[in-house]
């Protein structure tokens, strides 16, 4: 049995328990301790002390040292890490690997940046009165940051707000999802060998009410959260002072007009909507297709897609594994069967087996069906036609999402025009919505969120400005 982490300590006895299990055999991965209502106080006056007495002064080069040596030591044990991942969330081998690349990218990522956190001067003088006095900005840590991350990518997003947080000097609750917990223990093991001091990284295991009770703790003072719409919007309710970065939902579009080389966006497309069964925020959820090559697309895409090899997450060749559990297939099918009695068609797929939904391509969809207007989160996809550009901006635009979109054209000007026109936190041109790069901000507008993550963006978001003005003495 493995347990919370608070301040140094392993708890891993209690009374009450979970399994955590591979959602593709049912087979038993870990049994986690769950953290009481005792451990879930003192995790966060651990956080809250080990802030005040030994992490705000913490020098910038060591909080660099302990992510660089914490990336060397995820490097050494990469194997391990992707076992755990595609064990607990199902995620095929080869995509489990590619995440602890990320993981430890984003390591060496935020121990750069905790190096280049700087101020400004103001140039007091502007200002009428200002003669003779020094203004300075300096960007000073928070505080006490609670990191509750999704089971999508379950280092790697933990990851994005756990290596800023410390970057910036902060302490961290961590409150992983509940689905893919054994891959975050492993996580906070790793960083007090790499040298992180007890208290700084406190590891909460349990159901969402741990997150609930984090978000109305006076003594934390930010959230950093990725998960559904719901969740995020209840957070922003109740987080009252607090700062937060809210990572939400998509149903991202994906443009495709007819100058585009045809069989490279098939290619990437399949990618992008059945990466990790669609179990991805940026996932092609909406493949918008110029008419003259409609047809030739969906052919070719129809057909890209049947040859994927499905199955058990731990074989090389798997492609799609598992969804996160039983529940979830059996949602998304619902999903696809409400569509087709409103007159959509399944062009492929449809059929699920368990935790395993065949990747389903829908054509004739509305924009009304849930698997156009909501985030579908599943290996589900559209394909529908359009005339004109100005057409496909509205289709692609008519949505409370906007996190991350793809377009596809040879035409330089169109491609930068639609990327304006597109509201949305990023575009990208001739690359899937789902390619996201860890460097680069990321996050959305509308209902797809609030803040940045992208390690730069997310180390600002961890920090707040002060500033110091000093009268100085009249030389003259
Ligand atoms: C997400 O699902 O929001 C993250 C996607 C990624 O990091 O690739």
């Amino acid at each position: 049995m493995i347990g919370s982490i608070i301040n140094g300590k392993e708890i891993n006895t209690s009374k009450d328990s979970m399994n955590v299990v591979n959602p593709y055999n049912g087979e038993k991965v870990e049994e986690i301790a769950l953290a009481s209502d005792d451990e879930f106080e003192r995790a966060v006056t651990s956080a809250f002390d080990t802030f005040h007495h030994t992490m705000k002064d913490m020098p910038a080069h060591q909080r660099a040292d302990i992510l660089r040596k914490t990336a060397d030591l995820m490097e050494e044990q990469a194997d391990d890490f992707a076992e755990i991942i595609m064990k607990e969330a199902g995620k095929p081998i080869f995509f489990s690997r590619g995440e602890v690349q990320r993981a430890i990218q984003v390591l060496r990522f935020a121990s750069e940046e905790a190096k280049h956190i700087s101020g400004e001067v103001v140039p007091m003088d502007a200002a009428i009165d200002g003669d003779g006095r020094l203004g300075l900005v300096k960007h000073i840590p928070l505080g006490v940051v609670a990191a509750i991350t999704p089971f999508n990518f379950p280092l790697n997003l933990s990851l994005h707000k756990i290596a800023p947080a410390i970057a910036a000097g902060n302490t961290v609750i961590f409150k992983p999802a509940e689905k893919t917990p054994v891959s975050a223990h492993k996580l906070a093991k790793l960083f007090h060998e790499g040298g992180l001091p007890d208290g700084v990284l406190n590891l909460l295991m349990g159901s969402g009410e741990i997150g609930e009770k984090l978000v109305t703790h006076d003594k934390v003072h930010k959230i950093s959260f990725t998960g559904s719409l719901p969740v995020g919007r209840s957070i922003r309710k109740s987080a009252g002072f607090k700062k937060v970065t809210l990572e939400l939902g998509s149903n991202s579009p994906n443009i495709i007009f007819d100058d585009s080389n045809i069989h490279e966006a098939t290619n990437m497309l399949v990618k992008g909507a059945f990466a990790f069964s669609g179990q991805v925020c940026i996932s092609a959820q909406r493949i918008y297709v110029q008419k003259s090559i409609y047809d030739q697309f969906l052919k070719e895409y129809i057909k890209a897609t049947e040859d994927l090899g499905i199955g058990d997450p731990a074989f090389e060749k798997t492609d799609i594994g598992p969804m996160i559990s039983v529940e979830e297939a059996k949602r998304a099918k619902q999903w696809i069967d409400d569509a087709v009695e409103n007159g959509a068609k399944i062009a492929t797929g449809g059929e699920r087996d368990g935790s395993v939904l065949k990747p389903t391509i829908m054509t004739d969809v509305e924009s009304h069906m849930k698997i156009i207007a909501d985030e579908v989160f599943a290996p589900i996809v559209s394909v529908i036609p359009f005339d004109t550009e100005d057409d496909v901006i509205d289709y692609a635009n008519d949505s409370v999402y906007g996190l991350q979109a793809g377009v596809f054209t040879k035409d330089v000007d169109r491609a930068f025009r639609v990327a304006d026109r597109l509201e949305m936190g990023g575009v990208w041109i001739n690359e899937i919505s789902t390619y996201r790069q860890d460097n680069h901000p990321y996050g959305g507008v509308k209902q797809s969120g609030i803040g940045r993550e992208g390690v730069k963006y997310a180390v600002d978001g961890m920090t707040e400005m002060k500033f110091i003005g000093v009268k100085l003495k009249d030389n003259h």
